[in-house]
């Protein structure tokens, strides 16, 4: 089903961190859900395609949300005046709980999808709850929805509440493996990922399971890192013969080591810890707007960008409050603002081009050839009707710092997903 046609409009995308490249009126080409990049007049084996005239929007690739909390859209902005650990016990797993409910679960995750559609995400990385039968109601409402995914039935045997915990490792074997077969070829669009919550949440036992697991599924691989300075100092405690709080993932060989994963935060990574992330090309989910809320601290991007890391952007709703990516864009160079001006002014704040890319092609890595318009990628692109604040004589490059700053969902007035027209 994947088309090829043709989109005409005000082109920007970034070529890498540095570079970002915009053309006014161009046509942007798709061929069988691939991009064949970029043309000031459409060349003429192209000429029988259907064109979509988008004159005077802004086109930019997709955006791609490395890390979201599905259930917890329904409790954003509560809980703000609390650190991580606090707030998971009091607002986080106590409402988690409630998908263990299906008609909750429709309704609360018919919202989150029809949002999330509606959005400038083109494609998201997903933390559900622990319940199976939910966690494969999500995966059919953004099968629907056309975004591409990933979703994770989160694991957790220890240190959760009374109702939302797993009983034993093998029981949160048993359903992750439940869940695996119940969604085996249901999906064109929408993959598994494996998702040990975070350290202090599973088991030796259960990580030895899950490591087995993702072996036998061949799994990519989810979960937080080294968030909050609590957080840290109980993984120590808990896992006293690591070197980080990634070897205790590492050690299960659920850190990259044999699989594309995803670890959300990285704010206090040390020297070790950054090796480590680098060795073994883990992506990591930058989440500012979360880190301001939980006061987690900054994460030191700029140094990650010059270590070569992988990086992308995550709302991490419901420590995050927007689902916007662009929001995130903007709050990733104030947060690196506020890194350079108060911790350490060798760490020059991000650009545009850099959170901009970031949010494209930085996390578009983890889906494959996805978050550029160059030939042979994949074609994810979003169209947005600026006229609510463009200025006349504004240059492409100050549109799109515009965008970044000040659009809404409802600008985002068309989108496609790998070579389908979305909306
Ligand atoms: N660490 C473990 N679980 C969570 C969660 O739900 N949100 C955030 N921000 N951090 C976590
Ligand atoms: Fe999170």
């Amino acid at each position: 089903m994947k088309k090829s046609f043709i989109i005409k409009g005000d082109i920007c995308y970034s070529k890498n961190s540095n570079e970002l490249i915009t053309v006014k009126d161009s046509y942007l080409i798709c061929k069988d859900g691939i991009s064949m990049g970029i043309f000031k007049q459409i060349p003429e084996e192209y000429n029988n395609l259907e064109v979509y005239d988008f004159s005077n929007k802004l086109i930019t690739p997709g955006l791609i949300d490395l890390h979201v909390h599905a259930p917890q859209y329904t409790f954003r902005g509560l809980g703000m005046d609390l650190e991580l650990l606090d707030w998971l016990n009091t607002y986080t797993f106590p409402e988690e709980y409630k998908y263990s409910n299906l008609k909750y679960s429709q309704k609360s995750y018919e919202k989150f999808v029809n949002d999330l559609k509606f959005s400038a995400t083109t494609r998201a990385s997903i933390f559900s709850t622990l319940h199976v039968s939910s966690t494969v109601l999500l995966m059919d409402l953004l099968e629907k929805s056309g975004l591409i995914t990933y979703v994770g039935k989160v694991n957790m045997d220890r240190n959760g509440i009374e109702t939302l915990q797993e009983e034993s490792s093998e029981e949160s074997e048993l359903r992750t493996v439940e869940w695996l077969e119940k969604i085996k070829d249901r999906y064109q669009r929408t993959f598994p990922i494996l998702t040990p919550r975070f350290t202090p949440s599973c088991t030796d036992d259960l990580m030895i399971r899950l490591s087995k697991i993702q072996k036998k599924y061949t799994l990519p691989v989810q979960s937080h890192l080294s968030e909050n300075k609590g957080e840290i100092a109980w993984v120590k405690q808990l896992c006293p013969d690591t070197r980080c709080y990634g070897d205790s993932y590492d050690k299960y060989h659920l850190f990259g080591e044999n699989s594309n994963t995803i670890m959300a935060h990285c704010v206090w990574s040390d020297e070790i810890e950054r090796k480590l992330l680098k060795n073994r090309g883990v992506f990591i989910a930058h989440c500012p707007n979360s880190n301001l809320n939980l006061a987690s601290g900054i994460a030191p991007i700029r140094k990650y960008l010059s270590e070569g890391q992988k990086i992308g952007l995550g709302s991490d709703i419901a420590g995050g409050i927007h689902l916007s990516l662009f929001k995130q864009i903007s709050d990733a160079i104030q947060v690196s603002k506020m890194y350079w001006r108060l911790v350490d002014d060798t760490c020059k704040p991000l650009t545009i081009e850099e959170a901009f890319y970031l949010a494209t092609l930085g996390g578009g890595e983890f889906f494959g050839k996805v978050g550029s318009f160059d030939k042979g990628f994949e074609f994810d692109a979003i169209v947005i009707d600026d006229s609510d604040y463009k200025h006349e004589n504004l240059n492409l490059n100050q549109r799109l710092e515009r965008t970044i700053y000040m659009s809404e969902a409802r600008h985002v007035t068309h989108k496609f997903v790998s070579g389908i027209k979305i909306f």
